[in-house]
């Protein structure tokens, strides 16, 4: 009677303001921690990139189905794609480079030349009247198997590149990278 004492409601402990007020900043925290999580992760994940592409850069990818390479003993290009996902995005398919593809009548024997040329690293052309490969950056001239053709300012024949018939009969191709402008044909790192 006229008691200025009034006591906490049965669902409220003593002193359980101060307590709920400390868990919703232990909450807001682990949250906001959380919350930097993924930029933190797709910064590592951004720094791994070109490790992970160098790893990927000696893999075998297929390139083209065995009949979209005509046995004409002319060499036709195709991209090489990479298909690159993680455990949040699905990139699209990443052009790596280009590979020139070339099979003698009534062969299965594929050879595959990488289309960038060893001097400077331009894309070479083929020119189908002269049945050889030009490269419209100084000139080069590289024959229908991939050898040079002297005077051309490529210190090298074009890089030749490891190809396999799949199971499912596509052509998978190495595809790797090469130093320029070296006689050298030395893969990059
Ligand atoms: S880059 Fe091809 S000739 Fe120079």
């Amino acid at each position: 009677m006229g008691s200025t004492h009034h006591d906490p409601p049965a669902d409220r402990p003593p002193g359980g303001e101060p307590r709920r007020d400390l868990l919703t900043r232990l909450a807001a925290l682990t949250c906001g921690g959380l919350a930097t999580l993924p930029p933190v992760l797709a910064g590592v994940w951004t720094f791994l990139d070109p490790l992970r592409r160098k790893g990927a850069a000696a893999a075998f990818h297929p390139v083209a189905e065995l009949e979209a390479v005509p046995d004409d003993g002319l060499p036709r290009r195709f991209p090489v794609v990479s298909d690159r996902t993680d455990a949040w995005t699905g990139f699209a398919s990443d052009p790596i480079g280009a590979v020139y593809l070339r099979r003698e009548k009534g062969s299965e024997t594929v050879q595959a030349l990488s289309a960038t040329c060893p001097h400077a690293g331009c894309f070479v052309e083929v020119d189908p009247q002269e049945k050889c490969f030009r490269c419209p950056c100084h000139n080069s001239r590289f024959a229908i198997d991939g050898g040079i053709v002297p005077p051309s300012p490529s210190p090298r024949a074009m890089d030749e590149l490891e190809c396999r018939i799949g199971p499912g009969g596509e052509i998978e191709v190495q595809w790797q990278n090469f130093y320029t402008g070296i006689a050298e044909k030395k893969a990059r790192s």
